[in-house]
C-alpha cells in the first residue's frame, strides 16, 4: 500500500536551501518530526498542507499530489499550526461553527461545535470572544477546529508549545485517540518528551536534512551503549562519557576521568532519547561540549 504521506527529493530554497532533498514515506500512526529552531519543520508542513510550493521534488497525500491538486489535498487533511487561523472577534463556538460550514457540515455544524467544546473542556469558554482566551485555550480551540470533520491526515505544528503540563497531557491523549481512530498524525515538536509520549516513529530534521529516522528505541540505540556518569554528592550529573558497553571502553572512559573528579560517585546509564537528540542535532564538536 502507498503511504499516507510520500515525500520524494523534496527541496525548498529561499536565499539558501531550507529543505535539502527529503525522502520520506509515512504509513500511518503518529509521526513526529523533531528538530531545533530553524531546522525546516514548519516549511515542510507548509508544503505538505499546500500553503507553499516546493522548489524541487514532490509530495503526495494518499496518492494526491500537493502541487498539482492542492484543492483535493485540502479535502483530505486538517492542520493546526504556529500561525493559527482563529477569528479573534468571534466566540469560540462561532469559530467552530464557521469551520463546520467551511467543511460542508451545513446545519450539523452547531451540534458538532458543541460536541467539540465539550470534548476539549471549553463549554464555559464557548460563548466568549477568542480575543479573551489564554494561550492554552486557543491551542485547544485550534485543535478542535481542525477536527470538525475527521481528517485522513492531521498536521500539528508544535501543538503543545506554551501549554501547561496538564493541558499538554490532555492534547496528547486527544492526539492518541485520533490516531487510534485511524487518522495519520504528522506532528512537529522541539521536545523529546512529546515525541516519546506520542510518536510511533520519529525523524530528526537538522538543517533541512533527515539525520535519523526510527522508533524511540532505534534512535536511542544510535547513541551507542552505556554511558559512564559521574555524580556529585547531591546526585547532579557532573560528567558523562560515552562507551560502547565493553570492558575495554569502560576502562578507557574511567581513564579519561580527571583527577579532581575521581572521588565522585560513578554509575552507568543507558542512553535516553535526550542523548540521541543532542548527539543528532549538534555537530561533533558541539556534542563534545554538551556532554563534557
Ligand atoms: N518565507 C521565508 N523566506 C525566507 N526564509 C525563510 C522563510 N520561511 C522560512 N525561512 C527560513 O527557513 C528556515 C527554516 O524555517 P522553519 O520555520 O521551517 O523552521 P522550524 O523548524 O519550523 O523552526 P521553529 O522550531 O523555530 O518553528 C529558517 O532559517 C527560516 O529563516
Ligand atoms: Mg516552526
Amino acid at each position: 500500500m502507498a503511504g499516507s504521506i510520500e515525500i520524494a527529493g523534496l527541496g525548498k530554497t529561499y536565499r539558501e536551501p531550507v529543505l535539502d532533498g527529503l525522502d520520506l514515506t509515512i504509513g500511518g500512526g503518529v509521526f513526529a518530526l523533531l528538530g531545533p529552531n530553524g531546522a525546516g519543520k514548519t516549511t515542510l508542513v507548509s508544503i505538505l498542507t499546500t500553503l507553499i510550493r516546493p522548489s524541487t521534488g514532490s509530495a503526495h497525500i494518499l496518492g494526491v499530489d500537493v502541487v498539482r491538486e492542492p484543492g483535493a489535498v485540502r479535502q483530505l487533511i486538517a492542520a493546526t499550526g504556529q500561525n493559527t487561523t482563529l477569528d479573534e472577534y468571534l466566540t469560540g463556538r462561532e469559530n467552530l461553527v464557521m469551520f463546520g460550514r467551511l467543511r460542508g457540515l451545513g446545519r450539523r455544524s452547531r451540534g458538532r461545535a458543541d460536541e467539540l467544546l465539550a470534548q476539549f473542556g471549553l463549554e464555559q469558554a464557548g460563548p466568549r470572544m477568542v480575543s479573551t482566551y489564554s494561550g492554552g485555550m486557543r491551542r485547544r480551540l485550534d485543535l478542535a477546529a481542525s477536527l470538525v470533520t475527521q481528517p485522513a491526515v492531521l498536521f500539528l505544528d508544535e501543538p503543545t508549545t506554551g501549554l501547561d503540563p496538564v493541558a499538554r497531557r490532555s492534547v496528547w491523549s486527544d492526539v492518541r485517540r485520533l490516531a487510534d481512530d485511524g487518522t495519520t498524525v504528522f506532528l512537529t515538536t522541539q521536545t523529546l518528551d512529546e515525541a516519546e509520549a506520542l510518536a510511533d516513529r520519529i525523524a530528526v530534521l537538522r538543517a533541512g536534512r533527515i539525520v535519523a529516522d526510527g522508533t524511540v528505541a532505534e534512535l536511542t540505540a544510535t547513541v551507542g551503549g552505556q554511558r559512564l556518569v559521574l555524580l556529585d554528592h547531591d546526585g547532579t550529573e557532573v560528567r558523562s562519557i560515552d562507551t560502547d558497553g565493553t570492558a575495554a571502553s569502560l576502562d578507557a572512559a574511567l581513564g579519561a576521568v580527571p583527577d579532581a573528579e575521581r572521588a565522585l560517585r560513578a554509575t552507568l546509564r543507558s542512553p535516553t532519547l535526550d542523548d540521541a537528540f543532542v548527539a543528532l542535532t549538534q555537530s561533533a564538536t558541539d556534542h563534545q561540549e554538551a556532554v563534557a
